[in-house]
């Protein structure tokens, strides 16, 4: 794919936020593209800056957090430029988003149903009973076996599977450019969690939208992406086409992500083989900021931090092994 199909590119963003011991950056200098019809995960240990780089390409950070510095170009647009109400068009819009947890965000006060027809009256401008209507066949849509019902249920009567399906539904409802997908099964068992996989995957095949999603499992990857970045400590360490990233990783980090892929049988997805801990933003240490739990670092990892470079065509890694100059600093 060339420039011109790019969606969403991230341009050297950088987030921090205030805390009680001052002002630090969550991510620094992240930058991604995003294709049109293209699912590419984020992918990194919890705490390494997913959730922040998606939040800010919405607009939606916290109050403590703020984007200092980058752009976010979204077809031709730079929404860092934009105004709060050209922003909310853009999410209603173009932009979706869905959570890791999804009953957390239905109001459980409100059936399922009038959430949906909520969310599409809030963008375009029909009758209640279209909206109904077409709340109905997009619930029909995302693969709801009895839609009529289920807009009657409140969200506490549905599964946790059920209830992401039905935020899928509401976020498919102004038929974005974009879906923004934060650990969208995280909290599902294994079996749901293929289901909605499967389901995002069929949307994108339809419908042609591209999706950010954001995991902490490589198993997903897999499955799901056609480009994959990972991120650690606030900045992509790894990025590029998934076949090339999974058969020849470069980053001592990504290599022990896929070394702590669970096998077939076992249960969980989560990443603890690595020893140590992601750095708080506070704390971040010198140079390459995997250093202290890379098992090849050297004093030039401590001193310097390599930049992203390019490692194969459409790959890059930041780390100094990658750089042409190792060979020599070895020998050296
Ligand atoms: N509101 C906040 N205030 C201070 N620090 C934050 C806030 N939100 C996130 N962070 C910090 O930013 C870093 C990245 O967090 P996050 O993007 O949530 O990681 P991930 O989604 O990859 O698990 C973490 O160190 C986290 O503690
Ligand atoms: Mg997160």
């Amino acid at each position: 794919m060339n420039m011109s199909d790019a969606l969403l590119e991230i341009r050297n963003l950088t987030t921090q936020f205030r805390t009680d011991k001052g002002t630090f950056p969550a991510i620094a200098g992240v930058h991604f593209t995003i294709n049109k019809g293209e699912i590419v995960c984020i992918v990194g240990e919890s705490g390494s800056g997913k959730t922040v780089a998606s939040l800010s390409a919405m607009q939606l950070l916290p109050p403590a957090g703020q984007i200092a510095s980058g752009e976010i170009w979204f077809e031709g647009r730079d929404l860092t430029k934009l105004s709060k109400k050209q922003l909310s068009q853009i999410r209603g819009k173009s932009m979706s988003m869905i959570f890791q947890d999804p009953m957390m965000a239905l109001d459980p006060v409100f059936t399922c149903g009038s959430q949906i027809v909520e969310a599409i009256r809030l963008h375009e401008s029909v009758s209640r009973s279209a909206a109904y209507k077409r709340a109905v066949e997009l619930l029909d849509h995302v693969g709801i076996a009895h839609p009529s019902r289920v807009m009657e249920a409140y969200p506490h009567e549905l599964s946790g599977g059920m209830c992401q399906r039905i935020m899928i539904a509401m976020a498919l409802s102004c038929s974005p450019k974009l879906l923004i997908a934060d650990e969208p099964t995280t909290a599902l068992d294994v079996t749901v969690q293929a289901q909605i996989l499967e389901l995002l995957k069929r949307i994108r095949s339809e419908t042609g939208m591209s999706i950010m999603l954001i995991t902490h499992d490589l198993g997903v990857v897999a499955e799901m992406a056609d480009r994959v970045a990972v991120m650690y400590a606030g900045k992509v360490m790894e990025e590029g086409d998934v076949r090339s990233i999974f058969r020849n990783p470069r980053h001592p980090y990504t290599q022990g992500l896929i070394r702590s892929i669970p096998q077939p049988g076992q249960r969980g997805g989560k990443l603890h083989s690595i020893a140590g801990n992601v750095p708080g933003i506070g704390s971040m240490p010198t140079g390459c900021r995997f250093h202290p739990r890379c098992a090849d670092a050297t004093d030039a990892c401590r001193r310097s931090e390599p930049d992203l470079i390019e490692t194969e065509e459409g790959c890059k890694a930041r780390c100094w092994k990658a750089h042409p100059s190792w060979e020599e600093e070895e020998a050296g």
